[in-house]
């Protein structure tokens, strides 16, 4: 990471951002720029469709409040309702809202809230303004068992395991194309095209045309994104135990931004996380030459967040802030080294 001396600072500035949004952005790079701050006013200050597409994890309605302002699940649809007029408002007309938000038990009972359905509902029903392009689950294997009471102790639940990701559109053909998510094929598929297709009427009636002995390069991904999200030891990770920062508890897996990012936009497209916690989002992006926007209104995220990318540009305020993290290290090249 590098401090906004005057030639970086003109190299940040002249970037796409610098068009987009009057704050100071807490860092940026080649492809984005880092925002701390409420996502509603930074939303506000973007034009309207400007953006291909909103990829964001906000803080879910859960039992018991979290660190990072979670919202209680009867108040939920009506917090939401604001953030996602201004989504709607910048994104390009094919543009995608994908919104990935656990589901919660109610509390004292062996119950499931209702709040996300109700959210969707509120995007897409009758009143809301998007479409329901597609949903999606991510199944996450490595879970823990919970809540205790109901699913370990009294044992009359199972472990939830799923959360679901609302494929959202302002229109009902987004731009998407799933050959940009193919999978490689399974032993079997490709023993088929090896070998050649049995075609003809199945028991079920369905006739196997010739087409699905063609090699399409991968095959289609369904809508269910495996990935276990246990990784004990990143560039990330280091950093925040080095300076003695807290890791975001509620990290994106990439597996899930990456997908999307691929799926649904492609080189120099723009996208925006207004509830980037640990900026996974922007990190997957820049990886993949999108631009990107983060906001996240809590700083130590933010700041934890810039060892994602070891060639920022720093605002003076960030700067100062890793200067006191780093006071009784071996000067500020200790970043450096944590973020290789
Ligand atoms: C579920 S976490 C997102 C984690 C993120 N996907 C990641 O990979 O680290 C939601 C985040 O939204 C932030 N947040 C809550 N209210 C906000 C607001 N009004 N504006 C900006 N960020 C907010 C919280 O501090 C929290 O870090």
């Amino acid at each position: 990471m590098t401090a906004r001396s005057d030639s970086r600072a003109e190299k940040g500035r002249s970037s796409f951002v610098a068009h987009l949004l009057e704050p100071v952005p807490y860092y940026e790079t080649e492809y984005g720029a880092a925002y701390c701050g409420e996502a509603l006013q930074i939303l506000k200050d973007l034009p309207a469709e400007s953006v291909n597409l909103v990829i964001t994890s906000p803080p879910f309605a859960l039992r018991r409040e979290k660190e990072y302002r979670n919202v209680p699940a009867r108040e939920y649809v009506v917090w939401f309702r604001p953030f996602a007029e201004e989504i709607f408002r910048i994104l390009t007309d094919d543009g995608s809202f994908v919104l990935e938000i656990g589901g919660s038990w109610t509390k004292g009972e062996p119950t499931r809230s209702l709040y996300h359905f109700e959210l969707l509902l509120d995007l897409c029903g009758d009143a809301g303004p998007f479409k329901l392009a597609q949903e999606f689950y991510w199944f996450n294997p490595a879970k823990i068992p919970a809540p205790a009471e109901w699913v370990t102790v009294r044992r009359m639940r199972v472990k939830d395991a799923v959360h679901p990701i609302w494929w959202l559109a302002k229109t009902a053909y987004p731009k998407a194309s799933n050959k940009r998510v193919l999978t490689p094929y399974k032993k079997g598929m490709r023993k088929l095209l090896k070998n050649g297709y049995n075609e003809g009427p199945r028991p079920s009636g369905h006739i196997v045309s010739d087409k699905w002995g063609r090699d399409h390069g991968g095959a289609i991904p369904p809508n269910l994104i495996t990935a276990a999200n246990t990784r004990s030891s990143s560039p990330y990770l280091d950093a925040c135990r080095q300076y003695g920062l807290q890791p975001h508890p509620a990290r994106f897996v990439e597996a899930i931004p990456e997908f999307f990012v691929k799926f649904l936009t492609t080189e120099g497209d723009v996208l925006v996380d207004p509830f980037a916690g640990s900026n996974v989002t922007g990190y997957v992006a820049e990886k993949h030459r999108r631009r990107w926007i983060s906001v996240e209104i809590l700083e130590e995220y933010v700041v934890a967040s810039a060892f994602r990318f070891p060639d920022a540009v720093l605002s003076p305020d960030l700067e100062k802030t890793l200067g006191t993290l780093t006071s009784g290290q071996d000067g500020d090249s200790g970043r450096e080294a944590a973020t290789s």
